[in-house]
């Protein structure tokens, strides 16, 4: 039996990554090890529960005796680390949090691992899991390519980046296997109901306003989430150690024209007319800093790995607005208790 460390797989990419794991691996045993913040939530991973090679530990990535005693009990020969402080809007009023976990956190993983591999690093690996707000902000020319130069921009990528250095560190000072990737927006079922995609479909069902930053101009590239953790599989069975790997998936859009086809999406699922949901678009004061565009060239990745993705936009745009209308419980239940503070700041 191999054991991995899944770091933050009670998150949105992160419990799609520990299905994906457990069901097609048997002779793996993933341990999901997170802290439950508010974008964690075991509800994720309910089908999971049984599941002979799965088990979580509640845990945080900073406790040095947990994460050490993980690693004695268990001979683990992969990381995949995912915990993250994830959320733009957070970081800009919060900025201590995302370096303590993202910084300290990763730091904290990649210290114990190296000790507990050092005799022998021969079939071991750290994969980080990071984004392509690394880069910074494009203008509507070029892509990001694994060669772009970092120019994180917020607390969160300044956070990302600051992360992926320590990685790339402890492969160039002490060895440790490794392999890093980048990837765009994500979007599918189980995301955090505060970020642009769920929290739109929400709000178009409920009748609520559509905060739309500055004037909706700004530039995305959208991936389905099952097509992310299907990098993350190849990536982890075939990556080079020590090597980047961009994932995006080919699928620019800029904020309001994504926001109409949700509307559309929404509105037809609900029968509603055509059009009866445009008047919830509600200009608002943009975000601090706001990056103008993203956009990933993934063709390392589908050259040398033979990944790119396979659903088309349009299908995963309807899979997901039908999972979050179906699962009115699950955007009920993480929507109540600690988040509410945070959305009163950051919009009421
Ligand atoms: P998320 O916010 O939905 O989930 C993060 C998970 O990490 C949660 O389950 C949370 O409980 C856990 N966590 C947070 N702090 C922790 C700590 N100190 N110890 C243990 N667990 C902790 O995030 P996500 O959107 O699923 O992103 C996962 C990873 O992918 C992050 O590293 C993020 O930077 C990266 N990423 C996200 C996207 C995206 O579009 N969402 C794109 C590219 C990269
Ligand atoms: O690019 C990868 C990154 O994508 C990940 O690293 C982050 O973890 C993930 O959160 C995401 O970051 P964004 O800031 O791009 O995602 P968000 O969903 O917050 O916003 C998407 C775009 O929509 C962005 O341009 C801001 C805008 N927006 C967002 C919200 C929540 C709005 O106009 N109104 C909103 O209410």
């Amino acid at each position: 039996m191999k054991y991995i460390l899944i770091t933050g797989g009670a998150g949105f990419i992160g419990s799609h990554v520990v299905r994906l794991f457990v069901k097609s691996y048997p002779n793996y045993h993933i341990l999901n090890l997170d802290a439950l913040t508010y974008a964690g939530n075991l509800e994720n991973l309910k089908d999971l529960e049984n599941q002979p090679n799965y088990t979580f530990i509640k845990g945080d990535i900073c406790d040095e005796a947990l994460v050490t005693n993980l690693f004695s009990n268990y001979s683990i020969e992969g990381v995949i680390h995912l915990a993250a402080e994830s959320h733009v809007d957070r970081s800009i009023l919060d900025p201590h949090s995302f370096v303590k976990t993202n910084v300290i956190g990763t730091l904290n993983l990649l210290e114990i691992a190296k000790n507990s591999w050092k005799d022998n690093f021969e079939g071991k690996l750290f994969y980080h899991i990071s984004t392509d707000e690394v880069y910074g902000s494009l203008s509507d020319e070029s892509f990001f390519t694994e060669e772009t130069s970092y120019n994180p921009k917020s607390p969160y990528s300044a956070s990302k980046a600051s992360s992926d250095h320590f990685v790339r560190a402890y492969h160039n000072t002490y060895g440790l296997p490794i392999v890093i990737s980048n990837c765009s927006n994500n979007y599918g079922s189980h995301q955090f109901p505060e970020k642009l995609i769920p929290l739109f479909i929400n709000n178009i069902k409920n009748n609520k306003e559509l905060p739309v930053y500055g004037e909706g101009n700004n530039v995305r590239d959208w991936l389905y989430v099952e097509d992310h953790a299907k990098a993350i599989d190849v990536i982890f069975h075939k990556g080079k150690l020590g090597e980047t790997y961009n994932i995006g998936g080919f699928n620019e859009w800029k904020n309001i024209d994504l926001i109409k086809v949700l509307i559309k999406t929404v509105d037809a699922f609900l029968g509603r007319e055509e059009g009866a949901s445009d008047k919830l678009i509600t200009y608002v004061k943009d975000r601090a800093g706001h990056d103008y565009r993203y956009a990933i060239d993934a063709s390392k990745l589908k050259n040398e790995l033979g990944w790119e993705p396979s659903l088309q936009f349009e299908e995963g745009m309807k899979k997901t607005v039908q999972w979050y209308l179906e699962n009115e419980e699950w955007v009920a239940n993480v929507t109540s208790g600690e988040y509410q503070k945070y959305y009163e700041q950051m919009y009421e």
